[in-house]
């Protein structure tokens, strides 16, 4: 496995590739890495001749009180399951290679970028793209894994793609949950035992809203039920059943239900959410 701490590094090993006709994908994380970003890495595998996982914390999608500065960073553990997954190239750039001085971006994150996440995290999904579309410029992958967990920010990535027409297929990778349900996420490291289990609760109803919406229950009289329930042990940012490939109200038109959720457990931001198709 091939560690490349630049810029140079990185498209070196790319152009070889290139000129040997290699079809790469591109696994994007922020370090931190559990089994959610190993299948990621895996689905990659199965899709390319080469893998290419970036790992960089990036400054700009943080909210200044956000967890920018206490972000998780267990890189040798993370180079060590990379190198066991053969991954064949990890890229792990600093600020300066991917913001070098003077760089500015123009680009914004497009309209599925408004609401939900974007309502407590004001430019967040601007700060995602802008680093997105640079790893992308510097590897220059045939396909690029994001997991479907962030489900806003996948659908926010494949908007951006299409819109610039890049050359780029999007895949989404399925939720990874440990055995209680709750979605892996590299900030579960911040929750005690007792939270963890609390955090079970989030699935469960999350599952429970997708039967009874299956079942033809009115769906915001369940959503308020499910937030009454929800608020007994979590903060809620938001919990919402919108049409999945649009994140607007649901129509008759919609064909595939998202139902979404953030929550905090203490001061711990937890995502999740299950899409299925309309019964
Ligand atoms: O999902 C993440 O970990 C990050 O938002 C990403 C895509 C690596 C961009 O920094």
């Amino acid at each position: 496995m091939q560690v490349c701490l630049d810029n140079q590094q990185m498209t070196d090993v790319v152009s070889t590739w290139k000129i040997q006709g290699q079809v790469i994908a591109f696994v994007p994380t922020m370090g931190g890495l559990h089994a959610g970003h190993l299948s990621l890495v895996h689905q990659a595998k199965a899709n390319a001749d080469k893998v290419v996982v970036s790992i960089f914390v990036n400054p700009t999608q943080f909210g200044e009180n956000e967890d920018f500065d206490n972000y998780p960073n267990t890189l040798e553990q993370d180079l060590y399951e990379l190198e066991a997954c053969q991954v064949d190239a990890v890229f792990t750039p600093n600020k300066e290679h991917i913001y070098p001085d003077g760089f500015t971006s123009h680009l914004k994150a497009g309209s599925l970028s408004q609401g939900l996440c974007s309502n407590a995290r004001p430019g967040h999904f601007d700060g995602v793209v802008q680093v997105v579309h640079r790893l992308f410029e510097i590897i220059a992958p045939d396909i690029a894994i994001f997991g479907q967990k962030d489900y806003q920010q996948l659908l926010v990535i494949k908007q951006m793609v299409a819109a610039l027409s890049l050359p780029i297929q999007i895949l989404s990778g399925a939720i990874v949950r440990e055995q209680s349900g709750l979605a892996m996420s590299t900030r579960n490291q911040y929750l005690s035992i007792e939270q963890k289990q609390q955090a079970l609760k989030l699935y469960q109803v999350l599952t429970e809203l997708k039967q009874e919406t299956l079942n033809g229950r009115n769906l915001a009289t369940a959503i308020q039920d499910a937030k009454t329930i929800l608020s007994q042990d979590f903060k809620i940012e938001y919990l919402s059943a919108l049409d999945a490939n649009t994140l607007k109200s649901i129509t008759d038109n919609t064909s595939k239900i998202a139902i979404l959720c953030a929550v905090f457990l203490g001061s711990t931001r937890l995502i999740d959410n299950i899409i299925f198709n309309q019964g």
